[in-house]
């Protein structure tokens, strides 16, 4: 199959009609791009496995084009709609119980639906054009790192699919926050740009099991094919080793990434998959990732860091 690269007015035409389609279209959205399908549509939906590899049993995000899908696809318990008037659109999944109009393939059966509004203006387009609810998963091949531009996707997955949206870079770089909504609480399934802190506001953090697990929570995850171990890299190891720093650069290493001289986290959240990739494609024997401190955004980072470096 060939791989169409798209952007402007034409291109938000032919993704949605490719959607409608019952086809796939990878979309940008202001988190990392998403490949997706008609969410209402099983077989479209069934193509994005096929085309990313994903195990079944890994549930979609919907992405919903307003606020009335809401309550078309789940039942909004606790403070969702709260959080949806607060968050929407914007990097935020709620976790909900779903509706019988959900297919199962989007769920893996369970009785759950993860929702989101995208603030991607282009995105948007292809939503208000469609006019239907959108599957769409991180348009990467399974376990790998995350799109955060139009051709990051051609990276990963040129033959694969009919179309590429192209929007511009990602402006928040990582993956939406997921938070599971119960009646009493909230509990944090994937940390991202809507921190703790600020959900906190709303409803008691819950910790602990839960009948909602984020299946797709695997250990390894956003997997350079490089080894990645987070350490200290004042001492670089022998070897072509590649240094993805947070604020400045350490002699000694083949290759550098600074995330953020500034010390931003939002900026160093914007570049790191893009960084990672980078360091990924360098032929290096190894990456050094050096710790992020481990407060508001900075939760995330680390979070995506950890699961570059585990290796199962
Ligand atoms: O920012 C984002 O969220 C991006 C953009 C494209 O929207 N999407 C994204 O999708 O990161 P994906 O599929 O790569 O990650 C979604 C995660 C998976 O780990 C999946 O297991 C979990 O959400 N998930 C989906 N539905 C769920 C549900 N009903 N209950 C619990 N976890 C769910
Ligand atoms: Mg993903």
């Amino acid at each position: 199959m060939k791989t169409l690269l798209v952007s402007g007015p034409d291109g938000v035409r032919q993704a949605a009609a490719l959607l409608a389609a019952g086809e796939l279209a990878a979309l940008p959205t202001e988190t990392v791009y998403g490949l997706g399908a008609s969410a209402l549509d099983p077989i479209a939906c069934a193509r994005i496995f096929e085309a990313k590899q994903r195990p079944l049993s890994d549930p979609l995000i919907v992405h919903i084009p307003d606020e009335s899908w809401l309550y078309r696809l789940a039942d909004p318990v606790g403070c969702a709609l709260d959080l949806a008037l607060t968050f929407w659109p914007g990097p935020l999944t709620m976790v909900l119980p779903r509706s019988a109009e959900v297919p199962d393939i989007v769920t893996s059966g369970q009785d759950t639906v993860a929702l989101r509004r995208s603030a991607h203006p282009v995105f948007q387009q292809v939503a208000t054009a469609f006019g239907q609810p959108i599957a769409a998963p991180s348009a990467n091949r399974f376990g790998r790192i995350s799109p955060t531009s139009a051709a990051h996707v051609l990276e990963e997955l040129d033959g694969a699919i009919p179309l590429i949206l192209d929007g511009g870079p990602c402006s928040h770089g990582i993956e939406s926050t997921i938070v599971a909504v119960e009646e009493h609480g909230l509990r944090i399934l994937r940390h991202g740009p809507i921190t703790e802190e600020q959900l906190s506001a709303f409803a008691p953090i819950l910790s602990g099991s839960s009948d909602i697990a984020a299946p797709g929570n695997l250990k390894s995850h956003y997997a350079p094919r490089t080894p990645l171990t987070i350490a200290d890299p004042s001492t670089p190891p022998p070897g072509r080793i590649g240094l993805l720093a947070f604020t400045a650069p350490v002699d000694g290493y083949a290759e550098v990434e600074c995330l953020s001289p500034d010390g931003d986290l939002r900026e160093a959240a914007s570049r790191l998959f893009a960084a990672m990739r980078r360091l990924d494609n360098a032929g290096l024997d190894a990456i050094i990732a050096e710790p992020i401190p481990e407060s508001g955004l900075g939760v995330a980072i680390m979070e995506r860091l950890r699961k570059a470096a585990a290796r199962e």
